[in-house]
């Protein structure tokens, strides 16, 4: 089993390509979890790194159109599939009879977020031995400051199987990655040109304003040390 301790100590200062790469080396059953906005750049970078690119999105139904056409620009530019994973029709069905189409408003977002986004991430995790995110520590001050380039996921790992998780991007900045973006000229979510920073569902989602921090566009009706849906939720554990 990989010393995931060690690989930390080894990765920690490095590149995301070189995060990536060292990743692939280690697992061939893991897949990135590209959310549809600028976490591109891990597609833009694994896709030279391997021939076995397996890239996953949560389509929670309720995503902006922008997202669902971006998801079809990245299909077509780098000529992947995307596996798509859907919510389970039983679980949203009660949730939206019972509760309405707006009830994170009312109750707060984990209901939903439960059934629209970790329920569905469970199951692909099931499948996999690592999986690649585009988290960053400058995404939430609240909640992202620490973490790591490569850790176990304690959420999704289960007593007879370890879940390792790759964050490539842990410590570039906004800037970075939007300079990356820009200088390798790749596709990028028609949101971002009109003042959404962080993107997620299109309920749960507003542009920011200048200076306001990208955060403060999610769940902005929320306590800011509570803005993780779930599929990050060792960054809670680690804050408590
Ligand atoms: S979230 O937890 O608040 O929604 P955020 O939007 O910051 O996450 O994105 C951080 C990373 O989480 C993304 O780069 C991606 O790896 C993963 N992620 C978020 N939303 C999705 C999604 N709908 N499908 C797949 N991965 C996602
Ligand atoms: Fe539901 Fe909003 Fe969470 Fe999307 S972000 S799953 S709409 S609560």
């Amino acid at each position: 089993m990989t010393d995931i301790a060690k690989l930390k100590d080894d990765l920690d200062g490095q590149s995301p390509r070189a995060i990536l790469k060292a990743a692939f080396e280690q697992f061939d059953n893991i897949a990135i979890s590209f959310s549809g906005a600028e976490d591109v750049a891990l597609i833009e970078l694994a896709h030279k790194l391997t021939d076995n690119l397996q890239v996953f999105s949560l389509d929670t139904g309720r995503l902006h159109p922008e997202t669902y056409e971006f998801f079809e620009k990245v299909r077509n530019h780098y000529g992947i599939n995307i596996q798509f994973l859907f919510p389970d029709a039983g679980e949203v069905e009660d949730l939206v009879s019972r509760k309405g189409m707006f009830s994170f408003f009312e109750d707060g977002h984990s209901e939903c977020c439960g059934i629209r986004k970790v329920n569905p991430l469970r199951r692909k995790l099931q499948t996999v031995d690592a999986w690649i995110t585009g988290q960053r520590k400058d995404q939430s001050p609240g909640t992202r400051n620490e973490v790591p380039v490569v850790q176990i996921d304690e959420a999704f790992s289960t007593a007879d199987r370890q879940l390792v998780k790759f964050n490539p991007l842990a410590n570039w900045t906004s800037k970075d990655v939007w300079d990356y973006i820009r200088m390798s000229e790749l596709p990028y979510n028609e949101l971002h040109a009109k003042g959404f920073v962080s993107i997620g569902c299109q309920p749960c989602t507003r542009p920011v304003l200048p200076g306001q921090h990208e955060r403060e566009g999610r769940w902005w009706w929320e306590e800011a040390t509570q803005k993780e849906c779930g599929l990050h939720a060792g960054n809670l554990i680690a804050h408590d």
